[in-house]
Parts: C-alpha cells; sequence; structure tokens
C-alpha cells in the first residue's frame, strides 16, 4: 500500500511516498520551499509540482496547518488568508487529479506517532504538541487522534494565541535561552495539564531533537517524550490518513 503524503508548512511543502503497511518512506523526500506567502492558486501549482516530481496517480493525504473540517480549510494562522472557506479536496484535486484527504498537520503527526512512533501501543490520554512556526496540537485517547488548536490558548496580559510566545519560531526571533524558552514551556505544559490530564506527552517539530536542551525545563506530571519521527511525522500520518479514509 504506497500513498503519497504532503505536509504543507510556513516555509516549504514536503513530501514523499509512505508505505502505509510499515510508516516508512519508500521514496527520497521531496521539498518545494515557500518564502512567499502563496495564495491558494500558486499553493496548488506546488502541490500538482509536488505529485508531477513523483509521476503520482493515486490517493494524496495532505497535512495543512490550521482548522480541517472533512476538507474545508476554517483557519489559516500561519498561512495566507484566503485558504479560510476553500476546500482543499478541491483545490488539490483539481490541480492533481488524484483523491485528496485533508487533514490538520498536527492531527497527521499524531497518526504517525500513535501508529508507528512514541505513541504506539499506548492506548491511555496522549498530548502531542508540535512546535515549529505555530504550535500544533492533538490528543488521542485510546489511540484515537483528535485535532486540537491549543497553539491559540489566550496567554499573556493581552490574551494573544499561545504560539506567539512559545512557537520553536519565537526561540529564534526573540533569541531565547533555552532555559527561557524551557521555563515558558513549562508554564504552558502546567495550564494543559491542568485541563487535559495527559499520561504521555510527545514533542515534535524540527526543535525536537534538541529535547535534551530544553525538556530538563518542563516538569509534568505526564511521562514527556520526544517525537520519533522527527521530520517526517507530517508526511507519514497524511499519508496514512488518506489510506484510512479510502
Ligand atoms: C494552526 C494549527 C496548526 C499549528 C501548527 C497553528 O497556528 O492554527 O492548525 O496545527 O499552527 O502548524
Amino acid at each position: 500500500m504506497k500513498t503519497l503524503g504532503i505536509d504543507i508548512g510556513g516555509s516549504a511543502l514536503k513530501g514523499a511516498i509512505v508505505d502505509t503497511k510499515t510508516g516508512k518512506l519508500s521514496s527520497e523526500r521531496f521539498r518545494i520551499d515557500t518564502p512567499d506567502n502563496l495564495n491558494p492558486a500558486e499553493m496548488a501549482g506546488a502541490v500538482k509540482a509536488m505529485a508531477e516530481n513523483f509521476s503520482w496517480k493515486g490517493p494524496i493525504g495532505i497535512g495543512f496547518p490550521g482548522v480541517i473540517e472533512d476538507a474545508t480549510i476554517w483557519t489559516s494562522a500561519n498561512l495566507h488568508k484566503k485558504f479560510i472557506g476553500c476546500d482543499g479536496a478541491k483545490l488539490f484535486g483539481q490541480a492533481t487529479g488524484c483523491p485528496i484527504a485533508m487533514i490538520n498537520d498536527a492531527a497527521a503527526a499524531g497518526v504517525a506517532e500513535m501508529h508507528f512512533g512514541a505513541g504506539r501501543g499506548f492506548m491511555g490520554k496522549t498530548l502531542l504538541l508540535t512546535l515549529g512556526t505555530g504550535v500544533g496540537s492533538c490528543f488521542a485517547y485510546q489511540g484515537v487522534v483528535t485535532a486540537m488548536e491549543l497553539g491559540h490558548f489566550p496567554w499573556g496580559k493581552q490574551g494573544k494565541s499561545a504560539e506567539k510566545f512559545i512557537a520553536a519560531s519565537v526561540l529564534e526571533q526573540k533569541k531565547l535561552s533555552w532555559k527561557e524558552w524551557g521555563g515558558r514551556l513549562h508554564d504552558y505544559v502546567a495550564v494543559l495539564e491542568t485541563l487535559l490530564w495527559p499520561e504521555l506527552i510527545i514533542v515534535g517539530g524540527g526543535v525536537s531533537a534538541d529535547h535534551d536542551k530544553f525538556f530538563k525545563f518542563i516538569k509534568p506530571r505526564a511521562k514527556l517524550v520526544p517525537a520519533e519521527f522527527f521530520n517526517n511525522a507530517g508526511i507519514v500520518g497524511a499519508a496514512l490518513w488518506a489510506a484510512e479514509k479510502k
């Protein structure tokens, strides 16, 4: 069973063909940089180029950084605002000629981690956070993943989205030390624990490769572990989602 998984992110589109039986990539990863803020038509062109790169004709799973209901995109905090209200299956389906399954990017990462990564076999309450341009989140129980928008939890005096204080992009932009950033994450995770009581917390996003530098500043009740897929979780999870939905 092979499916093309695509992860649409803040600065690039990443894709690969995934063996959905094993969760392993069965092709090289292909990356298309998107330094400009692409509108939906331009993004559809990039998705088409991605499918063409693999000469792909078959189901495609696409992870998108926003609220997804069925295939409709309802929010786009860090991408072009014209995505809001778009039917992703139609937009990307017309561009590629392939059936499309849409999923939130963090939920895709959660699907990959619960099937084949840090959460495999775990049936308890699991919170997954992805730290990148924004903060993605999902919750799993009995292995079933639900997308969440915990990155938009009101934070600070003005009640801005928490991701404006704790995303990995903030660590770089504000040149925070690992300790300062880890302290922010500690406070945030403490609030989420009060509300959700997860037993396992999985932290993903590129920065999770450096988990030994900041995990020591987060002191949760739950077991805290880095994601196992690092950068491929979104690709693999989107492909699994498309394969499951058929
Ligand atoms: C979006 C989420 C997304 C996260 C990570 C947030 O700004 O609202 O849907 O999962 O960024 O990309």
